[in-house]
C-alpha cells in the first residue's frame, strides 16, 4: 500500500539524502579565491586604502538596496550594536526583541547598554505585533524585529505600531539578506537594518556584517560606533556629528573582497531557493492536521526555509517520528531534546540579567527606571507554537526533485496522522 507509513513497515518517500551546506559558502570558487590571493599579494589589508574592496562592497550592497548608507562591520552582532548606537538607544532605554531569535540579538541591546524586553511569536514564527503592543512601555525607545530563516516578520503592523508610539525599528536581517518585503528590501522598512555574513548566512565571508540606513546621521554615528579611530582614518572628511569612541568592529579587506564576490552571486543563490519553495508548495497538498507558516509576502522572502505548525503538540512528535521514517529530518524548534538556542527559553545569560560588569548594568543602571522581569514560561505563545513547528530548509546544493519529495513525506504523513 502505498500510503502506509514508513514508520509502520510502508517504503520511505525519500530513500537518497538530500543535500545539505551553507548558502554562501557553497558556491565559493576561483572568483573568491583570487580575490582573497590579490588582496594577500597586495599586502594591503587594512580597509582604509585605495580602493578598498570593504568601501567598494558597501557601494555595491547599498545601490542593491536602494539605500542611501551602507557601513560593513565584522558580524552580524556588530552591525546591531553599532545600528542601535546610531540610533543614539543606551542606557536606561528598553528595546523588544521577539523571542525566538539568535541570543545575539538581545546580547546587543545589552551591549550598548539598554535592556531587551522579550515579545512573543506568532504564527509568522516573527514578532506577534499585539504582543509588542503590551510590551511598550514609557521606557520603550526602540523595537527589534527579528526576520528569521528568511521569512520577513509582520512589517506594516509593526512599523505602524511604531510609528504610532514614536518608536526607532532595528531590522535584524542577519537571516534574511538580500530577502524583500511588499517591493522593498528587508531592512529597509524600519530605521536602519543589519545584515549578518558568517559561515550560515544567505551569502558569506567567514564572519561579517552590515548596517544600512537612509538616515545620514545614524550612518554617521554607527561608523563612529564602529571604531573609535574613525575620524582619523578619515581625518579629510567634514562630520557633521561630534564623535565619539566605543569598541571596535572594523572588518579586513579579506573580508571585503570575499563579500563583494558573494554579493555578485546573491540573485543567483535567491532565485535558486525561490524555485525549490515554490516547488516545495506547489506540491503540498491542503493541509490535514497542521497549518503552514504565516507569510506576509510569499515572492519576497528568500525562499530558504518553510515551517508547518501541527495543531496538537501531542501529534507533533507523531510527526516528527513519521517523517524522520520517511527519510525527511524533521525535529520541533522547542523540544525536550537538542536545545534550539534560538529561543529565548535558553537564554540563561538575559534571563538571569548576568551583568557584563559588578554593577548590574542594564537592569540595574541608575538611569533604568523601568522594572523588566523574565522567566523561562514568560513567552507560553511562542513556546506552544515553536513545540509545535517544524522547520525544513531549501538551499543551493537541493534540486526542485528534492524539494517536491521533502513536500511527498508531508502530505503522506498527514494524510495518516492528520
Ligand atoms: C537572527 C540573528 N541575529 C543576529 C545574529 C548575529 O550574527 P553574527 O553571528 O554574524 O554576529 C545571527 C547569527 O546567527 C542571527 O541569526
Amino acid at each position: 500500500m502505498a500510503n502506509r507509513l514508513a514508520i509502520d513497515g510502508g517504503i520511505p518517500v525519500i530513500t537518497e539524502r538530500i543535500p545539505g551546506g551553507a548558502h554562501g559558502p557553497s558556491v565559493i570558487d576561483d572568483r573568491e579565491i583570487h580575490a582573497v590571493t590579490e588582496v594577500l599579494r597586495s599586502g594591503k589589508l587594512f580597509r582604509f586604502v585605495e580602493n578598498s574592496h570593504v568601501a567598494t562592497f558597501e557601494k555595491e550592497a547599498a545601490a542593491l538596496l536602494g539605500v542611501n548608507h551602507a557601513l560593513m562591520v565584522n558580524s552580524g552582532t556588530s552591525a546591531l550594536i553599532c545600528a542601535l548606537t546610531g540610533l543614539g538607544i543606551g542606557p536606561g532605554d528598553e528595546v523588544i526583541v521577539p523571542g525566538y531569535t539568535f541570543i545575539a540579538t538581545a546580547a546587543a541591546v545589552v551591549g550598548v547598554g539598554a535592556v531587551p524586553v522579550i515579545a512573543e511569536i506568532d504564527e509568522s514564527l516573527g514578532m506577534d505585533p499585539a504582543d509588542v503592543a503590551r510590551k511598550i512601555t514609557p521606557y520603550t525607545k526602540a523595537i527589534l524585529p527579528v526576520h528569521m530563516q528568511g521569512v520577513p516578520c509582520r512589517l506594516d503592523e509593526l512599523i505602524a505600531l511604531a510609528r504610532q508610539h514614536n518608536l526607532k525599528v532595528v531590522e535584524d536581517c542577519c537571516q534574511c539578506v538580500g530577502g524583500q518585503y511588499k517591493g522593498a528590501y528587508a531592512g529597509t522598512w524600519g530605521d536602519v537594518g543589519a545584515w549578518s555574513l558568517n559561515y550560515y548566512k544567505v551569502i558569506s565571508c567567514g564572519e561579517g556584517g552590515l548596517v544600512f540606513t537612509n538616515d545620514y546621521d545614524a550612518y554617521e554615528r554607527t561608523a563612529f560606533a564602529s571604531d573609535p579611530a574613525m575620524p582619523m582614518w578619515m581625518s579629510g572628511k567634514e562630520w557633521k556629528n561630534p564623535p565619539f569612541s566605543r569598541q571596535c568592529y572594523r572588518p579586513s579587506e579579506i573580508m571585503g573582497a570575499i563579500a563583494r564576490v558573494q554579493l555578485s552571486k546573491i540573485g543567483d543563490i535567491l532565485s535558486h531557493t525561490r524555485r525549490l519553495k515554490k516547488a516545495f508548495l506547489a506540491e503540498l497538498d491542503e493541509p490535514k492536521g497542521y497549518i503552514r507558516q504565516h507569510v506576509d509576502d510569499p515572492d519576497g522572502e528568500c525562499g530558504i526555509s518553510a515551517a508547518i505548525i501541527i495543531k496538537e503538540p501531542g501529534l507533533a512528535r507523531k510527526y516528527t517520528e513519521a517523517l524522520r521514517a520517511e527519510g525527511l529530518g524533521a525535529g520541533t524548534a522547542y523540544n525536550d531534546g537538542f536545545p534550539d538556542r534560538h529561543i529565548y527559553y535558553y537564554w540563561d545569560s538575559i534571563l538571569l540579567k548576568h551583568s557584563p560588569h559588578p554593577s548590574g548594568y542594564p537592569w540595574k543602571d541608575p538611569q533604568y527606571k523601568g522594572n523588566v522581569e523574565y522567566s523561562r514560561e514568560m513567552c507560553p505563545q511562542t513556546l506552544s507554537i515553536l513545540g509545535r513547528a517544524l522547520r525544513f530548509g531549501f538551499n543551493v546544493n537541493m534540486q526542485e526533485e528534492h524539494a517536491r519529495l521533502m513536500a511527498a513525506a508531508i502530505n503522506k504523513v498527514d494524510a495518516v496522522l492528520g
